[in-house]
């Protein structure tokens, strides 16, 4: 069997419901695994669920709001109780604001925190023993958090953003020592997609129109793609591609790194 290969495995994936998080889950299930999802929009990530069924991969969707101890709680027994088993956790569950620091209340700054930040947190000490558990009869568990380029380099109204995904950055690396150094059997790493097309991907720019700072969604396109040396914005499949070799066996000698998905946005 290809290290590629997710049969055999079980996936939770947070933020199901559209964008990444839903790609991902599509992907991980054509290769295999069984997919558990999960989103604080249930409608959406019934959608998904239903996107699943079609293409006849196993799967299960729990509403959930990342935010909660109780609700990763929840969920985390559910999936012992159904599966058996968790061997990939994949923290995909985020929000951005597009706002100048100046006018970014602390209330919303810790909003960004509680849900990028602190639902990593969360969901990994949640996790932690049925992952090591599940690590003992596999070649290893996988955590792959997602982080941006955002949590590498700075940009214009995001410093709320930029501090979540620099800690998630550094949080995935912290966890990846301890857990190697505890043989616990699982990696952590973290993903850095570049501006993505998905609504949240979409809303720099949507926002930047609303505050008269661009005249036009496509008037600020333009502006971003001269960015992008591969002259174009990443797509969902680019970036769960990535997050699938994470969390596969192919990537076993893998933790505390950082991937760059972003077609080179950051190398200029
Ligand atoms: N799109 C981009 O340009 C981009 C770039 C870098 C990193 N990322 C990161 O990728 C991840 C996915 O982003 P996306 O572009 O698919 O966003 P999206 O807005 O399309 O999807 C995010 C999902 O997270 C869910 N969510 C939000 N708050 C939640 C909560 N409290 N509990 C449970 N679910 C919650 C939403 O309901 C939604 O389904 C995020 O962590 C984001 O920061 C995105």
């Amino acid at each position: 069997m290809s290290n590629f290969d997710l049969s055999g495995k079980t996936v939770l994936i947070t933020g199901i419901a559209k964008g990444i998080g839903r790609q991902t889950a599509l992907e991980l299930s054509a290769l295999g695994a069984q997919v558990v999802g999960t989103d604080i929009d249930v409608k959406g990530a019934e959608e998904t669920q239903a996107l699943l069924r079609e293409q006849s991969g196993k799967s299960l969707v729990f509403a959930q709001d990342v935010t909660q101890a109780a609700d990763w709680k929840r969920v985390i027994e559910s999936i012992a109780k159904e599966c058996g088993r968790l061997d990939v956790l994949i923290n995909n569950a985020g929000i951005i604001l597009n706002k100048p620091f100046v006018m970014t209340s602390f209330e919303d700054y810790q909003r960004v925190q509680r849900i990028n930040v602190d639902s990593v947190w969360l969901g990994c000490q949640a996790a932690l023993p049925l992952l090591t558990e599940s690590a003992k009869t596999s070649k290893g568990s996988s955590i792959v958090n997602l982080s941006s380029v955002y949590g590498q380099v700075a940009g214009p109204m995001h410093a709320a953003y930029c501090a979540s995904k620099g800690a998630v950055r550094m949080l995935t690396k912290a966890m990846a020592v301890e857990f190697a150094r505890m043989k616990t059997g699982i990696r952590v790493n973290s993903v850095h997609p570049g501006p993505t097309n998905t609504d949240l991907g979409r809303s720099g720019l949507t926002d930047a129109v609303k505050i008269g700072l661009i005249p036009s969604y496509e008037a600020g396109l333009e502006m971003v793609l001269r960015q992008f040396p591969m002259g174009r914005m990443g797509e969902v499949d680019d970036i769960s591609s990535v997050i699938a070799f994470l969390a596969s066996d192919a990537s076993k000698f893998m933790t505390g790194t950082e991937l760059i998905i972003d077609g080179g946005f950051t190398v200029i």
